[in-house]
């Protein structure tokens, strides 16, 4: 403690550990949100570790910056450490690794709120810590007192080049996911609306007794958009109907895009216009991928999936590593009405109980199955199947995908005061009217597709005001944190609402 250059040593080695861990947190984050890591084994932990390395990057910066306000000889002030240009020390170099310093700590600031905050801004703010990256390297060339030395020279250069292969293999990989932000940004991104596009059916065949499945592709056979496992897409059929069918299959195949369409009794015209006219060659408006049941990294899984609920669950089986821990419950009437119950059953034997009504006497018995579980459960299916596992499992381990709206209990309509913030519009929606048609009758830009709350179409970002959740896309607290409505059925428990549209 006595080395009177003590305080020199402490201040050069945070810089550049800070320099190191900040270069390493943003090549880090790249892997992880790009496909490059797809195929690793990526449980939540690996997505903390980018979160930490920019944390502690902060943490170093500040060290950094503390160390050179004690140093004897440096003798920093606050207000030089902390003021761009109040230094006659290299005030340029100095200044732009202040400013490096503020957007650090705007960018880290941003992501521990990243439950609040819409999406697309901290998105936005994210993209800073490249800037950041390079005012760092400029700051870090020209200001520290040994920049000639050769270990110097050494770990900068390093450092830059790491830099710069995290730019170009982010710059790669957006290029390849192209007008796939859709499915990223989805929920609580930016309220992204689904242009449709032509795609041919290639392929229908039957899957199940009332089962079909769809192939789709675009027809000159290019690539479509990345999808993620839980994605949607919204076929527009001739007759006027817009219905939404989970993606199956596997989400690393870009070529094509698979559903499976089951035949009801209460159609409304989608499902039986599908199955009666639906033959390969024809062209079809699909709009989307969207997805709103996401697969969040987990250690232990537990699908359960009912009837045709099994579309969404097998992407997300084909997109975990090997390695991970998931079980498939799997129900329905007969094994002659469940689609890919064969394939299953031969691929994973030990991780599936399939219940075949048909086969056993008595129900599925979900208190035996959930009992003693710990693991994230999945469920899509009937609404009785989801309504009783979401009876047995906390909700922070629950995700349910609903293609039935929920049956919600509403205040009587009252009129809405509602603010366009981007069209810069002002009106009243009258009780009889819903929210969405009034913002279409005001030529506002938004698309809906279900109207009913559960395709997520429509999803709107709220800026001020407090809306009356009445959809089925999202859990309320989840739409809460995310500031976001669905304004086909939802309205408002205060007498206004400012939206971000
Ligand atoms: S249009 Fe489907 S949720 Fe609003």
């Amino acid at each position: 403690m006595n080395d009177p250059h003590l305080w020199w040593y402490v201040s050069r080695a945070s810089a550049m550990i800070a320099w190191a861990l900040l270069t390493t947190s943003v090549l880090w984050g790249i892997l992880l949100s790009t496909r490059v890591m797809r195929r690793v084994d990526n449980p939540a932990w690996l997505q903390d570790l980018h979160g930490y390395l920019g944390g502690t990057s902060l943490v170093m910066v500040g060290l950094h910056m503390v160390s050179l306000m004690i140093d004897s000889w440096l003798s920093f002030t606050v207000a030089e450490v902390l003021v761009p240009f109040a230094t006659a020390f290299k005030p340029l170099p100095v200044a732009l690794g202040i400013l490096a310093f503020y957007l650090l700590v705007a960018v880290q600031g941003s992501s521990l709120m990243l439950k609040r905050l819409p999406r697309k801004f901290w998105k936005g703010l994210h993209y800073a810590s490249y800037a950041t990256l390079l005012l760092v390297s400029f700051h870090a060339g020209f200001t520290g007192t040994d920049v000639g030395s050769l270990w110097y020279r050494i770990v900068s250069i390093a450092l830059i080049l790491l830099a710069a292969l995290a730019v170009i293999l982010r710059i790669i990989a957006g290029k390849r996911s192209g007008s796939a932000r859709q499915a990223d940004a989805a929920p609580g991104g930016a309220p992204v609306q689904p242009v449709p596009r032509t795609m041919v059916v290639a392929s229908a065949t039957g899957l199940a007794h009332g089962i079909v499945g769809i192939r789709l592709k675009l027809p000159d056979g290019g690539m479509l958009p990345v999808w993620q496992p839980g994605s949607h897409v919204t076929l527009h059929l001739p007759n006027g109907l817009q219905k939404q069918y989970s993606l199956c299959g596997d989400p690393a195949n870009r070529n094509q895009y698979d559903v499976a369409v089951l035949r009801t009794s209460q159609s409304s015209g989608g499902s039986s216009w599908i199955h009666e006219n639906l033959v390969p060659g024809m062209s079809l408006p699909v709009s989307g991928p969207m997805n709103h049941f996401e697969l969040e990294p987990a250690a232990d899984y537990l699908f359960i999936a009912g009837g045709i609920g099994i579309t969404p669950i097998t992407a997300m089986i084909q997109s975990l590593p090997a390695g991970r821990a998931w079980r498939l419950v799997y129900a329905g009437r007969s094994r002659q009405t469940m689609a890919f119950v064969a394939e299953l059953e031969a691929e994973y034997p030990q991780r599936m109980i399939v219940h075949a009504s048909d086969e056993n006497v008595g129900g599925l018995d979900l208190d035996v199955i959930l009992g003693t579980v710990t693991a994230q459960v999945y469920c899509c299916g009937p609404e009785s199947l989801m309504n009783a596992v979401a009876a047995r499992v906390p909700a922070g381990r629950l995700h349910l995908e609903r293609f039935v709206p929920l049956e919600r209990s509403a205040r009587p309509a009252a009129p809405i005061q509602v603010a366009c913030r981007k069209s810069r519009l002002d009106f009243t929606v009258p009780a009889e009217e819903s929210l969405l048609d009034a913002l279409e009758s005001h030529g506002v830009p938004i698309l809906g597709s279900c109207r009913k709350g559960i395709c997520g179409t429509c999803e709107v970002r709220v800026v001020e005001g407090t809306p009356e959740h009445l959809d089925s896309v999202l859990d309320d607290a989840e739409k809460d944190a995310l500031g976001v409505m669905y304004p086909c059925v939802s309205r408002s428990l205060s007498a206004s609402l400012v939206l971000n549209i």
